[in-house]
């Protein structure tokens, strides 16, 4: 792998007493699309938030492009390069799509956010047609597409994906993922994304790291990952045939 544009070292955070994040160390190379996969609870949302500036880790380091960004705010942490799209979506119901996406370029001054923009409306043609709608009548697929196109509009050099395919239609995710591919290709922009869907996200991504109860427990590139038996049991839902015959669907991990 070339040199980690992203690189998380140890982070370690807590939501008050409770630690949810128990040393978690992983990398992004420039361009390159890595996925974190684990079940609810395990930590993903946490490690987005820690690398997004929102929550503050009691140990580790953040470094990005060369720079130590442990601790900045996430308006900081913006500017240096990095836009989340966060878990539920989380646009502006009461404004237009329109305004939505302008607030994703709050932090820029320069010429070409109107070429931004047409480039979001060619990859979500929706976002163009609805330009004037109120945000909050887009239904759940379109509100992604929004709040994707606008992480975009910040021009990232690595993009934050919290779960684009919860509560979407199989369709919809496949499009969707399908034009996250189109931006990690055309844009080269670096793509951290975490999924419960593993199916989809290691279809999509390079590198993936399972997370486990606030720990990283394995990594590997994607192919490797999707070959692996306790991926394809756990994560994938294929079952196996035991010893005698039976399914071994409920077998204790290996590598724990
Ligand atoms: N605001 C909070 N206050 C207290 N504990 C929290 C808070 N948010 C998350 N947690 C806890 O931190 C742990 C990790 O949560 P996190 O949201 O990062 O998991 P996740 O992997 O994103 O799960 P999901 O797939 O359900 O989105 C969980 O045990 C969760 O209960
Ligand atoms: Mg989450």
């Amino acid at each position: 792998m070339s040199a980690p544009i992203l690189s998380v070292e140890g982070i370690e955070t807590f939501y008050g007493p409770i630690q949810a994040i128990r040393g978690v160390s992983l990398e992004v190379a420039a361009g390159q699309i890595v996925t974190v996969l684990g079940a609810n609870g395990a930590g993903k949302t946490t490690v987005l938030r820690t690398v997004s500036g929102v929550l503050k880790p009691e140990r580790g380091r953040v470094r990005f492009a060369g720079h130590d960004i442990t601790g900045f705010s996430p308006d900081k942490v913006m500017r240096a390069g990095i836009c989340h799209v966060p878990e539920g979506r989380e646009i502006f119901p009461l404004l237009t799509v329109r305004e939505n996406l302008m607030m994703g370029a709050f932090t820029r001054h320069d010429p070409e956010i109107a070429r931004d923009l047409a480039k979001c409306h060619e990859y979500f043609p929706v976002l163009a047609e609805r330009a004037d709608q109120r945000a909050g009548l887009l239904s759940g697929g379109q509100q992604q597409m929004l709040a994707i196109s606008r992480a975009l509009m910040g021009r990232p050099k690595l993009l934050l994906l919290d779960e684009p395919s919860l509560g979407l239609a199989p369709l919809l995710v496949s499009q969707i993922f399908g034009i996250i591919r189109r931006i990690n290709r055309e844009q080269g922009v670096a793509i951290l994304l975490v999924e419960q869907n593993a199916h989809i996200a290691l279809e999509t991504a390079d590198h993936g790291y399972i997370l486990e109860v606030g720990r990283i427990v394995l990594h590997d590139s994607c192919a490797r990952l999707l070959e692996t038996q306790d991926i394809q049991e756990f994560y994938l839902g294929h079952k196996t045939e035991g010893a005698r015959g039976g399914h071994r669907w409920r077998r204790k991990k290996l590598w724990r």
